[in-house]
């Protein structure tokens, strides 16, 4: 049962939904003015307001911005006879709660109406998010499961000395936050932190990209180019899908981690680097050294040291803070007001696969925010965001188990999206560059049609 205010200057529709509402059980308040309507709306503070766009002697906009400016956290339905884009976007954009066309449908008054109250009653009895206090304002990694506490105290050590670390994790686990948390964290904390894609880019342009080259080195080289080895400088050189380097380059590779000497593609002196190295890959390094795609000596220098990051279905406990901090980060950035999940979200979250780890749970949440029309995410909009998820094939587990289903699964998603690989990546919650890969992985051809 709720206070519901009335506004429109119909007659008929003011006692039929004096009727219709106050069977339900409501209390029902009727003015046919905006002014009569605001006088009510202060009288009595309303839980819900219906309210006509074109009144005698305002426009309802206008009213609906008054109220709006009201601390009082009234849900306000605007109805119209008008189904004109603008005035709809115009009234979402001032506040309003929803939006309904005459003639009036009963069903959909009432379905309008339960809603709004059942977010009133959500927002009002859900706790505030934990309080964070200052939101970081660089990377932190979130979380306090056994596993991740057992990373933190490895990342500590290695902070203390230069030694190379292979991290390895299904794909939006955290690789390179990690990563990037290591080099924040040590010596050379004000040195770079550069990072080479290894599956980005053509084999002789990645030699170059690695190395540099001199002028004229090959056709296009008009000018000589720092590698990202140079660029690195002391600092760290971040090798995102290590996986993915050709055998040829692995071996040239090696030669420099073994020397720590290099040329540049072309040159004839010879450079020295002490960069640190951290390599990340998502796929099973030593499945491809027993394969013959990996070289056993490069393995083994990249993992003196190995981490390994865990499905974010094998740490739960993990998936609280990280909605929290998620939900904090998210507000900062779309200037929402969100407070938090109504209640049975969290289990809801903890059943679910995230095949793509902690990306798609951040990514499940901007999209939860997005369509938000209170001030908690509420189950039945998680439920709505997750079915389309899960109707994916799981990413991440599949990359070892279901092999044919994914490639099947990547080849659909990018004939849908016409081969735009950023929305594909998107779509399927993986990396751009991990997307390169298991195309490439897959050998999975773009049709004629697309090709670029
Ligand atoms: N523990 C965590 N705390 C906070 N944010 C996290 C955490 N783990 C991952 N993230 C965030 O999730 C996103 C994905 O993480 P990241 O890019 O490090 O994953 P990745 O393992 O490198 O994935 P891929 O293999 O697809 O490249 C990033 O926005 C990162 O900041
Ligand atoms: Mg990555």
């Amino acid at each position: 049962m709720a206070k519901i205010l009335v506004i429109d200057d119909e007659f008929s529709i003011l006692e039929s939904l004096d009727m219709f509402l106050g069977e339900k059980g409501h209390d029902v308040y009727k003015a046919a003015t905006g002014e009569e309507g605001l006088v009510l709306f202060y009288q009595h503070a309303p839980e819900v307001v219906i309210l006509d766009i074109r009144l005698p002697d305002q426009n309802g906009l206008d009213v609906l911005s008054q109220m709006e400016k009201n601390e009082y956290p009234a849900k306000i339905i605007m109805i119209t006879a008008f189904q004109d884009m603008e005035t709809t976007i115009e009234a979402m954009k001032r506040g309003a709660y929803d939006y309904i066309h005459k003639p009036l449908d009963a069903d959909e008054v009432e379905k309008a109406v339960n809603s709004a109250l059942h977010i009133l009653e959500v927002d009002h009895k859900t706790p505030l998010l934990e309080d964070m206090g200052e939101f970081p304002n660089r990377e932190v990694i979130i979380g306090k499961s056994g596993k991740m506490r057992d990373i933190f105290k490895m990342i500590g050590l290695l902070c203390q000395n230069r030694a190379a670390v292979l991290i390895q994790g299904e794909t939006g686990t955290g690789k390179e936050l990690i990563a990037r948390v290591i080099h924040r964290n040590s010596l050379f904390d004000r040195e770079p932190f550069v990072t080479l894609d290894c599956s980005a880019v053509v084999e002789t342009l990645l030699e170059s990209e690695l190395f540099g080259h001199e002028r004229g080195a090959f056709t296009g080289a008009s000018r000589a180019k720092r590698g990202k080895i140079e660029l690195a400088g002391r600092g760290t050189l971040f090798l995102d899908e290590v996986g993915e380097l050709p055998l040829n380059l692995q071996g040239k590779f090696l030669g420099f981690l073994q020397r720590r000497e290099y040329m540049r593609v072309g040159g004839q002196q010879t450079l020295q680097s002490r960069c640190r190295i951290i390599a990340a890959t998502n796929s099973d390094l030593f499945a491809l050294v027993q394969q013959g795609r990996f070289k056993r000596d490069l393995f083994f220098r990249l993992k003196v040291v190995t981490i390994n990051v865990p499905p974010l279905r094998d740490r739960l406990s993990d998936i609280q803070d990280l909605a929290n901090y998620f939900l904090q980060k998210i507000n900062l950035e779309l200037g929402t007001e969100m407070l938090n999940l109504e209640q049975g979200v969290m289990d809801r979250l903890m059943a679910y696969q995230w095949t793509g780890n902690v990306r798609e749970l951040e990514n499940v949440l901007v999209e939860a925010v997005v369509r938000a029309r209170g001030k908690v995410i509420l189950l039945d909009q998680i439920e709505k965001v997750l079915s389309v998820n899960h109707s994916l094939p799981a990413m991440g587990l599949s990359s070892y188990s279901l092999p044919h289903m994914e490639k099947e699964h990547i080849q659909n998603t990018l004939t849908q999206v016409r081969w735009n690989r950023t929305r594909a990546s998107r779509m399927l919650g993986i990396s751009l560059p991990t997307l390169r890969s298991k195309i490439r992985k897959y050998g999975i051809e773009p049709p004629d049609l697309f090709e670029q």
